[in-house]
């Protein structure tokens, strides 16, 4: 943290210790030499510090908090054997929201290159209940959404991660983001890669 530059809150998606790593699929299954990063959910309770959105927030033993942002992920994955909807914990106070989004329907996981990957769309809905943060931290970003919705928008956003594929993953798709940022939106520089810890 000492060696971050500033920044205004954080949004992010941990692992959440349900094994997402060993899952099947072609990015689900746990590759020779890979790290196993979904074993346990880490201790996520210094990032409730910040102003923070923290995707499965159900699964941190986090505070108390009537701000919950629920991903709908519709009629797609009602009654499978897949989670219906997914939620996000707040730190700040706010109204439950609900984004409705199904991620195979609208083509979201096209090209899917992370076995927890979330969908674009949703992460810039995210970034929209923290409107005066400029810079945005995920210390656990995978392949790069909440990076990418910055980028998108026009916002800064640093990011961590363990796994050294998923890295390279997340700095192509930022940088493709930086290529075509949205409409009206200014572009922010493009990524640069701080450092190994
Ligand atoms: C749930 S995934 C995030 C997926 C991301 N939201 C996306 O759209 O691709 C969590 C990520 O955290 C990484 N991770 C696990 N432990 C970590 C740690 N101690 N520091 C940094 N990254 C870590 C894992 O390698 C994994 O890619």
């Amino acid at each position: 943290m000492p060696a971050l530059d500033k920044f205004d809150a954080i949004v992010t998606d941990p692992p959440y210790g349900i094994g997402a790593d060993k899952g099947v699929g072609k990015y689900g299954k746990l590759k020779a030499g890979a790290q196993r990063w979904d074993d346990c959910a880490p201790d996520v309770s210094w990032v409730a510090k910040y102003p923070a959105i923290i995707w499965g927030g159900n699964y941190f033993g986090l505070p108390a908090s009537r701000a919950f942002l629920v991903w709908d992920k519709g009629a797609g994955f009602k009654g499978r054997d897949f989670a219906e909807c997914e939620l996000a914990w707040c730190s700040f106070d706010a109204n439950a929201r609900i984004f409705s989004r199904d991620p195979l329907a609208s083509g979201d996981y096209r090209g899917k290159q992370h076995p927890t990957q979330k969908p674009i769309a949703l992460m810039q809905w995210c970034l929209g209940f923290l409107p005066g943060a400029e810079t945005i931290l995920d210390p656990f970003m995978g392949s790069g959404t909440t990076l990418v919705a910055c980028a998108k928008l026009g916002r800064k956003g640093i990011g961590i991660e363990l796994d050294a594929e998923y890295f390279d993953i997340a700095y192509r798709r930022v940088e493709e983001a930086y290529r075509q940022p949205d409409l009206f939106v200014s572009a922010p520089s493009g990524p640069q890669q701080m450092g190994f810890l």
